[in-house]
């Protein structure tokens, strides 16, 4: 099937939720379990084109995360939310969930980007059950060891940020990137949103959860793997300046991101293979 713009897609809809998911980027833009509001924010101002990010959904962010150090130039987040990725597989577990892999291997363009490592593979498995369970693989198939930071940007639905709250990350460190970059530690508190928002959670292997009064749920966010969690809202400004993102869409997502990043940023061997696991998960409240 295609979506918006030509760009083809799977459309998953099973007796347990329905899901897109797009090869531009390995991007899963739906969430849905059966009886129950979209879980995932995508912005209507999105755009759907070769060459440029999806807005909303979950970015697969790889092999670095925001501005590559040292290389202004370099596209923010990195190349695979960009890339065409190759459909490798798609089958259906015993309980009815379906899972689609999808493949990322190295071209001109991610050589010219990233230079060295050139061998290298990464697969998405992404599983669409009564939860959403992606699996982020790096393969290093060269025989030199590579450093990168990954991660699954993912943007959830909201009623309305300013009345919800994050669990799991009390007593944590984090960079604040909405404040010039200071290390900061989170209280004994849940975290709450009243301004822009921008921060990097280090060495922290907790699930979250995003409690929501106005729509009802909790959002259960587990993973594995994964020692760095990103929290991110736009707020009034990011919001107007960022040209594929409506204005007033601010207060309906809140980017709660499983990832390997910054302190916590990985070496994969030659031969290596490293994945990060998240799964999504409603729950009444
Ligand atoms: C977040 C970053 O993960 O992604 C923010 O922490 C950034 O700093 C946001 O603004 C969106 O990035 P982009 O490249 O998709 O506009």
């Amino acid at each position: 099937m295609t979506g918006p713009g030509g760009l083809p897609r799977y459309e998953i809809t099973t007796p347990l939720a329905e899901a897109h998911i797009y090869l531009h980027g390995a991007h899963v833009a739906q969430f849905a379990p059966a009886g129950e509001s979209p879980v995932l924010f995508m912005s209507a101002q999105s755009w759907f084109r070769p060459g440029k990010p999806i807005r909303g959904g979950v970015p697969v962010i790889f092999p670095w995360f925001g501005p590559r150090q040292g290389d202004a130039s370099a596209p923010a987040h990195g190349f695979a939310r960009t890339r065409s990725w190759a459909a490798e597989s798609i089958s259906q577990q015993p309980d009815g969930a379906v899972t689609v892999t999808l493949r990322l291997e190295p071209d001109e363009e991610t050589r010219a980007l990233w230079g060295e490592p050139n061998d290298w593979v990464l697969r998405h498995r992404i599983t669409v059950g009564a939860a959403l369970t992606m699996e982020l693989e790096i393969e290093n198939r060269g025989g030199m060891p590579f450093r990168c930071e990954e991660a699954l940007h993912t943007y959830f639905a909201v009623s309305d940020v300013q009345n919800v709250a994050v669990h799991g990350l009390k007593n944590t460190e984090y960079y604040d990137k909405a404040d010039g970059m200071q290390r900061k530690r989170q209280g004994n508190d849940a975290i709450r949103f009243t301004a822009e928002t921008d921060r990097t959670y280090v060495n922290t292997a907790a699930a979250c959860v995003i409690d929501d009064p106005g729509l009802r749920r909790r959002i259960v966010i587990e993973k594995a793997a994964s020692d760095s969690t990103i929290v991110w809202n736009p707020w009034i400004a990011k919001a107007k300046a960022m040209q594929d993102f409506g204005d007033d869409e601010w207060p309906r997502m809140v980017c709660v991101e499983t990832g390997n990043v910054a302190d916590n940023a990985l070496e994969i061997g030659p031969g290596a293979r490293h994945v990060t696991k998240t799964t999504v998960r409603c729950e009444a409240r």
